[in-house]
């Protein structure tokens, strides 16, 4: 009797224990299948990372929904936030272009001020604001500047998405390759002032056939993405508070990355000067006009020397701080403030 009743324990046990090993097995399968990653890491060497490309990994099914719907409203932002929303409550952006007019290559793009890291370098001092300011502060200010629009709710699904997706192309970025990634190049500054008719020039060679005689661009008639060519000025382009509208900082971009694939950070096409000259022209033409632009750089010491709007804490004429010469207001800051201005 005894015997019978271990044999059938023996018999139980033996059974379970065969059980337990195939639903391992069908387990290890189950999430090897679903991503292979999971199991296999590859080391992935410092300078070979690259940051996520959403079109690659959409088509696995992977991407999680806030990401996809941040990189919609970020790359067809006037569909989604701006005028050509069906929705009137949804406009926000104020003009046609799309974030990633600027921050090219769905924001990848080393040299075009990436997003790549971009979450990790704020909280931020700002000088504009003259205090620490948020990602989504900082988002706010492309939204009211370069999108001549109004703030997007902190709180809002719109902002989460946007972050989440900055987020999620940063993943995994190596320390080494932080910097790469952040701003645009530096240009040495030229110790002269814009020259209008060599900006035309360079502009007629270099850059019309893309964005337009008038510099309006092309936008797409089908109302999908915005523009095909984004414009460089006139009533549909970024406002006079944008960082574009600098020049120093439009050179920098420009040397960086355009023409449009002939350029980029690493390999650019045009010399500082060229970038400066174009920089100065698309920038001398009218463009929206920003309200209460006098309140930025409540301290205007920290005002950038290119900033074109007044006031200033110098002497020196808003022609000067529009189209340079620029070094002599540096060493000005320099020499009274003890400070080292970059813009
Ligand atoms: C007209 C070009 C332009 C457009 C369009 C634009 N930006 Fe920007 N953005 C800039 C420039 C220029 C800077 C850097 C400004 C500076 O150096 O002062 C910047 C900086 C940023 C930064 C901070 C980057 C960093 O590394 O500190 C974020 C985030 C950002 N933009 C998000 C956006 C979002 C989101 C949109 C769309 C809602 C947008 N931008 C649209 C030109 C643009
Ligand atoms: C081959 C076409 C092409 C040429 C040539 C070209 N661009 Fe662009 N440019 C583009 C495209 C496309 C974008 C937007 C990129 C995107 O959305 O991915 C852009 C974006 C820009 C932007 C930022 C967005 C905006 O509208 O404010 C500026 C500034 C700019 N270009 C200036 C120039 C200048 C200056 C030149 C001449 C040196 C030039 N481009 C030559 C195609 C071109």
């Amino acid at each position: 009797m005894k015997d019978s009743k271990s044999l059938v324990k023996l018999i139980f046990k033996i059974f379970i224990s065969i059980l337990l090993l195939i639903s391992v097995g069908f387990l290890g399968l189950y999430v090897y299948n679903s991503s292979p990653s999971n199991l296999v890491k590859e080391k992935i060497s410092e300078k070979d990372w690259v940051p996520k490309d959403i079109q690659l990994e959409i088509p696995k099914g992977i991407v999680a929904k806030d990401v996809e719907y941040g990189y919609q409203l970020l790359s067809e932002t006037s569909k989604r936030i701006g005028p050509m929303a069906e929705d009137q409550k949804m406009h926000f952006s104020g003009n046609n272009m799309s974030c990633t007019n600027c921050h090219l290559k769905a924001g990848t793009q080393a040299g075009s001020a990436s997003w790549v890291g971009v979450t990790k370098r704020f909280p931020q001092y700002n000088g504009r604001a003259n205090k620490e300011i948020t990602i989504e502060d900082r988002i706010n200010g492309c939204m009211e500047r370069s999108m001549n629009g109004k703030k997007l709710p902190n709180k809002s699904e719109e902002m989460k998405a946007m972050v989440a997706y900055m987020e999620w192309i940063s993943e995994g970025l190596p320390k080494e390759r932080q910097e790469e990634f952040n701003g645009f190049p530096d240009i040495e500054i030229p110790n002269e002032a814009v020259n209008l008719e060599t900006g035309k020039a360079l502009f007629i060679k270099e850059c019309m056939i893309c964005h337009g005689e008038t510099g309006q661009g092309l936008l797409l008639t089908d109302g999908s993405k915005g523009y095909q060519f984004p414009p460089l000025w006139g009533a549909d382009s970024y406002n006079n508070g944008a960082g574009m509208n600098r020049v120093l900082t439009a050179a920098q971009f420009i040397k960086g990355n355009m023409p449009f694939g002939q350029a980029s950070y690493n390999k650019p096409k045009l010399t500082d000067d060229e970038a400066f000259h174009l920089a100065g022209y698309i920038n001398s033409f009218e463009r929206p006009i920003m309200e209460n632009t006098e309140e930025d750089y409540p301290d205007l010491k920290k005002k950038p020397v290119s900033t074109s709007y007044g006031p200033w804490k110098d002497q020196f004429s808003a022609e000067q701080h529009k189209y340079g010469p620029f070094p002599p207001m540096i060493i000005y800051y320099k020499e009274k403030y003890g400070m080292n201005k970059t813009k």
